[in-house]
């Protein structure tokens, strides 16, 4: 299988937080490994622009350290590390203040694509937006790229994008949700709408009900600061499990174009219904196994935020009336495992008699590790002795089925960060999306803090509260287990 890489213009990116921990751990290396797949075109700079004063020498040994760390093998060949240090450069710049923006306009090319990466606390965004416009740094095309957390809730989002749209006009702005960049959820776009085979079954007819984990085995420690102030629905339900929810529940946009695909997700957004106090369970982590608990990692021994979110809800159209969907996501659980399993209906009537046992199918996407789908399909069991039913899985492993290729997907910053460059908004979200998402979570949490509900312990490393599990045995379902 042939690589494709799709030629961009030469860029300026400007790294705010250049040498923050998103900066060295993400951003940095995606943009050397677009290098080495020469994806960076002569003439190309990546600007690294915080508060402390580095020399340009300094920044480049830090980043080249960075790639080290965080590059993988790619960064083990010398050369390529230096040749990519030579398209950086490092500018000492007060967000607030007048420090710097000269120097950044002096740096930037005439003709270049410019974009600017606020990699820094949503605290600085309209600073930054504003110390852009008033020091003429902007073109008509240029772009802003905003991480994550976009806003604390319905109000600040909105503010924030009043703020924004001040200076920038919103085909400019590309709200990251880096979920969106991943493979996987790439190929849920290309398995549900460049199949005939599913897309006939996708619905409330056929579908007994859908479950989107995203779990993690780490824990918060390091980012207490910023966790406590979030919890799981925050920092992962409105915006990660809420794209994959989108993704799977959506229309078919009329085409694979950035309006005709914000729009479709938006309408799963706004026909989300309430999540009912009882459909809904939050945990914390509790010391075990030699690691911390959660209220020690985030040094707060009365700590009431959650590390552990299940819920279902329905999505209130004539697709999926009926049929709930499931999301689950934790830190410290037992296994690293997102997915997403689409659980068919049982068949209606069996041939077979009731022996033959009944069985369903089951799509599973992994999302990571391991990326690929399995189908599980009901088939005979082999050999002599009457017929009773097995499942099998169909599966398809990337790894296995694509080769190479398969494993070396490009990392989801990559592929995001080369949409800005090009100027595809189709992976990033737009302000009435994000406001949305924010209109749904907001009445959650705030019933939490009303009624003062405190998380249920887990143990860490184990599935969760048992609540969760307790929650989809009332339905007469179970989550599917953790890394299987
Ligand atoms: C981030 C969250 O957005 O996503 C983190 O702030 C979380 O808490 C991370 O760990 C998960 O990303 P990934 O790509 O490792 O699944």
């Amino acid at each position: 299988m042939v690589s494709r890489i799709i030629p961009v213009e030469t860029f300026d990116l400007v790294v705010f937080g250049g040498t923050g921990d998103l900066a060295r751990r993400k951003i940095l290396p995606a943009l050397f490994k677009r290098y080495c797949s020469g994806q960076m075109p002569e003439g190309s700079q990546v600007i690294g622009a915080a508060r402390s004063a580095l020399s340009e020498t300094e920044y480049r040994v830090s980043v080249a350290e960075a790639l080290r760390e965080f590059a993988g093998e790619a960064a083990h060949d010398a050369a390529a590390v230096s040749g990519f240090c030579d398209h950086l450069h490092y500018v000492a710049v007060d967000a607030r203040g007048e420090v710097g923006w000269a120097d950044l306009a002096a740096l930037l090319n005439e003709g270049s694509v410019r974009a600017f990466y606020f990699s820094v606390g949503p605290g600085v965004y309209s600073d930054l937006a504003k110390g852009l416009k008033r020091h003429g740094l902007t073109e008509a095309d240029t772009r802003i790229v905003v991480e994550k957390p976009f806003g604390h809730d319905l109000e600040t989002a909105q503010k924030l994008n009043q703020e924004l749209a001040q200076y920038f006009d919103e085909s400019q702005i590309y709200r990251i949700d880096h979920y969106l960049g991943k493979e996987t959820v790439q190929n849920l776009m290309a398995v549900r709408f460049g199949n005939m085979l599913f897309e006939p079954l996708w619905n409330a007819q056929y579908i007994d009900h859908i479950q989107i984990t995203v779990a993690e085995s780490v824990g918060v420690a390091g980012r207490g600061e910023y966790y406590e102030r979030s919890g799981a629905m925050r920092d992962m339900v409105q915006n990660h499990l809420m794209q994959l929810l989108c993704l799977i529940a959506m229309e078919p946009p009329s085409q694979f174009e950035p309006d005709a695909v914000r729009d479709e997700k938006l309408k799963v957004i706004r026909a989300l219904d309430t999540v009912a106090p009882h459909h809904i369970v939050r945990g914390q982590y509790t010391a075990a196994d030699g690691v911390d608990s959660y209220r020690e990692d985030v040094d707060n021994p009365r700590s009431k935020t959650e590390s552990f979110v299940a819920l279902k809800c329905q999505v209130n159209n004539w697709r999926w009336a009926g049929t709930p969907f499931y999301l689950r996501t934790g830190k410290r659980l037992s296994e690293r495992d997102s997915e997403i399993t689409v659980m068919f209906k049982d068949t209606p009537h069996s041939i077979f008699g009731d022996e033959a046992g009944r069985h369903r199918n089951e799509l599973n996407i992994q999302l990571q590790p391991n990326e690929g789908i399995t189908l599980k399909v009901t088939i005979k069991e082999p050999g002599p002795g009457g017929m009773r039913l097995v499942d099998v899985p169909l599966d398809m492993s990337f790894a296995e089925a694509l080769g190479p290729k398969g494993q070396s997907a490009a990392d989801a910053y990559e592929r995001l960060i080369m949409d800005v460059i090009r100027g595809n908004q189709t992976l990033f979200m737009r302000d009435d999306e994000v406001e949305a998402a924010w209109a749904w979570t907001d009445p959650i949490i705030r019933g939490w803090e009303a009624r003062g509900d405190v998380p249920k312990p887990y143990d860490a490393f184990s599935f969760g509260p048992d609540d969760a599990a307790l929650m989809m045995r009332r339905d007469g379902r179970n989550w599917r287990g953790l890394g299987k």
